[in-house]
């Protein structure tokens, strides 16, 4: 069979997958089918964050540092797209959110598996992830499996081990269970790096790029969060914009950021 367009995309079912709720019982809403086409074009970049992550941890536990920057700089690119996204569902006032809000029942993008596998393999290890999806289920067995694999950290850690810089043992290996703590022996190696490894030196700060990159998403969903439905509760269950709040500092990669005050 000749691959068309089409038929190599899967257009036609990917085309069936905006179903609006609003639209069961003939009063369908408009601005619904934008919410379901933000929210699955996030969770497509979810899904090419999370392959990127993959191949940036190889290529830095190989030594391979071009191909790591270059796929750095991609995540990063994607980053941004998915930051000035938001910008689009900005266009929805509060009216056209609140028309369908309650056919949402309890849905949430806090229940995004792959937001909580991309957070699980960049290093936001936090229990609740692994618990707040029903034991048996396929998000439960998805974060469990990224789970099990070295954090973004500790492969960027093996690449500067392989320079020679003494990493402990214990920062690099093993399974991680809690987000990264920071640690003055490491700040000091990464001081060492920064001063005499133009490299390596690179690669840290698309890292904290990165990571800044993440804490700008936060905060711009926490506001469009604020604009769209004030201080009412989320349909996740959380106090929303609260809980939003408490989460826009999170550094995933504390001892990049202690070293500014101490050079
Ligand atoms: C009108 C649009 C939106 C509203 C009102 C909204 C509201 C909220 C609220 C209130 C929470 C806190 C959890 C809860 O109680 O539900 C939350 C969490 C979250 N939302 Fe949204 N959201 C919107 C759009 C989006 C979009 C487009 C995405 C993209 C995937 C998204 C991803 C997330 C994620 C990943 C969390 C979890 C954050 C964390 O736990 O750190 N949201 N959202």
């Amino acid at each position: 069979m000749t691959v068309t367009y089409a038929s190599y995309l899967k257009i036609p079912e990917l085309l069936s997958l905006q179903q609006p709720e609003s639209g069961r019982d003939g009063t369908a809403e408009h601005d619904e089918t934008l919410f379901i086409v933000i929210h699955q074009v996030y969770d497509l970049w979810f899904k090419q964050q999370i392959h990127e992550c993959s191949l940036l941890q190889r290529c830095l536990e190989a030594g391979d540092d071009p191909m790591a920057v270059a796929t750095l700089r991609r995540m990063l690119t994607i980053l941004k797209v998915m930051v000035s996204q938001l910008d689009v569902l900005e266009t929805m006032t509060p009216l056209g959110f609140h028309s369908f809000r309650a056919r949402l029942q309890s849905s949430s993008g806090f229940q995004s598996a792959q937001f909580r596998v991309f957070e699980t393999v960049l290093g936001n290890r936090r229990e609740s992830a692994r618990t707040q999806f029903p034991d048996g289920s396929s998000e439960q067995a998805a974060v469990a499996a990224a789970w099990s694999r070295p954090t973004l950290w500790q492969s960027f850690l093996r690449r500067i081990a392989r320079s020679g810089f003494p990493v402990p043992a214990s920062e690099m290996d093993g399974v991680r269970q809690a987000p990264c703590e920071p640690s003055t022996a490491l700040q000091d190696i990464l001081l060492d790096v920064y001063r005499n490894r133009p490299p390596e030196r690179v690669i840290c700060e698309l890292i904290v790029d990165f990571d800044e990159g993440l804490q700008e998403w936060r905060y711009r969903h926490m506001k469009m969060v604020e604009r769209t439905i004030g201080f009412k509760q989320g349909t996740g269950g959380s106090p929303g914009v609260p809980y939003l709040r408490s989460t826009i500092s999170t550094s995933l990669f504390p001892d990049l950021w202690a070293i500014r005050t101490r050079f």
